[in-house]
């Protein structure tokens, strides 16, 4: 199956993330690597998804990830080569499966070639021109010129020795652009139509709403008085209102392909509303709707995002966006059987990683937490939108709360030791085989510990088990292609039907979509045919038991 001419794929796509350091590792070195993606490519056809998206895989050092990017135009040596880039596209397009990559236009590396030539380079050359670089103040101009906490902790300011100070939202190895220049600008449209060119067929926008920045209003202003300054047009940094002329101008290179090339911007945006703006034909088409991140288990909860994401998408002409986990977030299969905070302001730390700060790891419950990422990814499928799901959740894996310090990479660690433990828990090596080195990740240790309980979640012993989560999985993505080429579901809106208190219930033509998040009652199904249960060793078709969803044919 070669790839459709559709130019629209993107809109009701089933996205699949791939973290390519940890996805399989081809030589043994213990770093994930393309040839690895390209060899897992029938379980990747297998479990029927539309596209991958890539996180970064370009020379980096590696501070945050890869998302230090030292190279826009290449691929890490430790990682692969760019003919084997090409190799992996063309196999993923013969078996029908699209391309995002990931695009990091705030910031580069700190070995990037011009930021190299700008510390090289004297205050008010063109070279510094390129980034942000101020003044220091007081007489030895030694000071910060803003008392900023970065998002990694720290200060937003790093001096390079000569008065100057540089400017980076996250790690110091991450100076930020300055997207006023028309370099920058020419650079990035030239970074992108070198990946279009290598037929990729969309490109992910990293932290899309930082681009554009202001420091005139308020140079001096104090931390304090920055963090109560909501996003907006009158933040200085997050999502200013010009951040939208880039995204006009990137447009029309995604337009100059056939198909024009897709986009989904990264936006954490303290007003939903102002997400779709991203989301326009006219800038990037789509942008993460995080909001189920940050949501519980609850009925009221999800429907409300529900509502509010496909109205918004009614809006912009967009597609909505659906994510229960990724990259950068605890595991939803975790973040389901921790306890549900009690003050709803820590709701936001949850859906992030800071709830699972060192030595405060709550109980976790295994069986709940796992039974409601089912019922949660079953029910997210059936939404009109698309739907982005992170490696390793299609075999049911929690983070990985107990990794030793000494191994843990994630600068979030490093900047807060003993405070916040980081994301690396998200990113544990996919285990393919019960047993080996690696558990079949590759023939030598892995760059991070896989904890003894991955055995049993490894793809291999996960496919001989009709009722494991891999199957589910790969159930309900068929189930969902099928439906989504009906004529009967796409010629039908959606529509909520009513049901008792703390279940939900809706339908898209005779797809019909009950999800149950009650711990104690059953719900009754109404009569149909039961096309997927969310339910391990179900379905119990009389009745839908708490904790678990099931779609039905009516
Ligand atoms: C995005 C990425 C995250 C990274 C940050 C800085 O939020 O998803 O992994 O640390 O940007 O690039
Ligand atoms: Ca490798």
């Amino acid at each position: 199956m070669a790839l459709d001419s559709n130019p629209d794929w993107w809109r009701d796509a089933a996205v699949y993330q791939i973290y390519p350091r940890s996805f399989a590792d081809s030589n043994g070195d213990g770093i994930g690597d393309l040839p690895g993606i390209t060899s897992r490519l029938p379980y990747l056809k297998r479990l029927g998804v539309d596209a991958v998206w890539l996180s970064p895989f370009y020379p980096s050092a590696l501070a945050d990830g890869g998302y230090d990017v030292d190279d826009y135009c290449d691929v890490d040596p430790r990682i692969g080569t760019l003919e084997q880039f090409d190799q992996m596209v063309r196999a993923l397009h013969q078996v029908g499966i699209r391309v995002i990559v990931d695009i990091v236009p705030n910031h580069s590396g700190s070995g990037h070639a011009w930021f190299r030539a700008a510390l090289a380079s004297p205050a008010g050359s063109a070279e510094r021109a390129r980034y942000i670089f101020r003044s220091g103040l007081g007489p030895e101009k030694s000071q910060p010129p803003s008392d900023w906490t970065a998002t990694f902790g720290g200060s937003t300011w790093e001096p390079v020795g000569d008065g100057e100070f540089y400017f980076h939202l996250f790690d110091r190895s991450q100076p930020d652009w300055n997207w006023d220049n028309p370099e920058v600008q020419a650079e990035f449209k030239r970074i992108l139509r070198f990946w279009a060119d290598r037929g990729v067929d969309g490109f992910r926008v990293d932290v899309a709403n930082a681009l554009a920045k202001d420091f005139s209003a308020d140079p001096l202003a104090d931390g304090e008085r920055l963090a109560e300054i909501p996003s907006g047009p009158d933040h200085p940094f997050y999502d200013r209102d010009e951040v939208h002329q880039i995204y006009a101008g990137w447009r029309e290179v995604f337009d100059s392909y056939d198909p024009p090339r897709a986009a989904v911007g990264e936006v954490w945006v303290d007003d939903p509303a102002r997400r779709a703006r991203y989301a326009t034909p006219a800038g990037l088409g789509q942008a993460f709707n995080f909001d189920l991140l940050l949501a519980g288990f609850d009925a009221d909860e999800f429907e409300a995002v529900i509502q509010a994401n496909l109205s918004l998408a009614a809006v912009t002409g967009s597609s909505s966006t659906w994510v229960l986990s990724n990259h950068d977030v605890i595991r939803h299969a975790s973040r389901y059987g921790l306890p549900d905070p009690a003050n709803p302001s820590q709701r936001r730390d949850t859906g992030r990683h800071w709830l699972l700060s060192k030595g405060q790891e709550p109980a976790e419950d295994v069986a709940l937490g796992l039974a409601r990422a089912r019922a949660a990814t079953l029910a997210v499928m059936a939404l009109p939108g698309s739907v982005y799901l992170y490696q390793g959740e299609e075999l049911g894996l929690r983070e990985v709360a107990d990794l030793p310090d000494a191994v843990r990479q994630d600068p979030v660690f490093r900047r807060s030791p003993g405070y916040d433990v980081g994301r690396d828990g998200a990113r544990v090596p996919l285990p393919w085989q019960g047993d080996g080195p690696s558990l079949g990740f590759g023939s030598g240790l892995a760059h991070l510990p896989q904890p003894d309980w991955f055995r049993d979640y490894a793809a291999a012993v996960e496919a001989d088990d009709p009722d494991s989560v891999l199957n589910f999985y790969r159930r309900a993505l068929a189930a969902r292609r099928d439906l989504l080429a009906r004529t009967d579901v796409a010629a039908s809106g959606f529509e909520w039907i009513s049901s008792p208190a703390g279940t939900s219930h809706w339908t898209r033509g005779p797809w019909h979509c009950l999800i149950n998040f009650t711990r104690l009652e059953g719900l009754d199904l109404p009569p149909g045919r039961l096309l997927v249960s969310s339910e391990r060793g179900g379905p119990a078709r009389e009745e839908l038991r708490p904790a678990t969803a099931a779609w039905l044919l009516v």
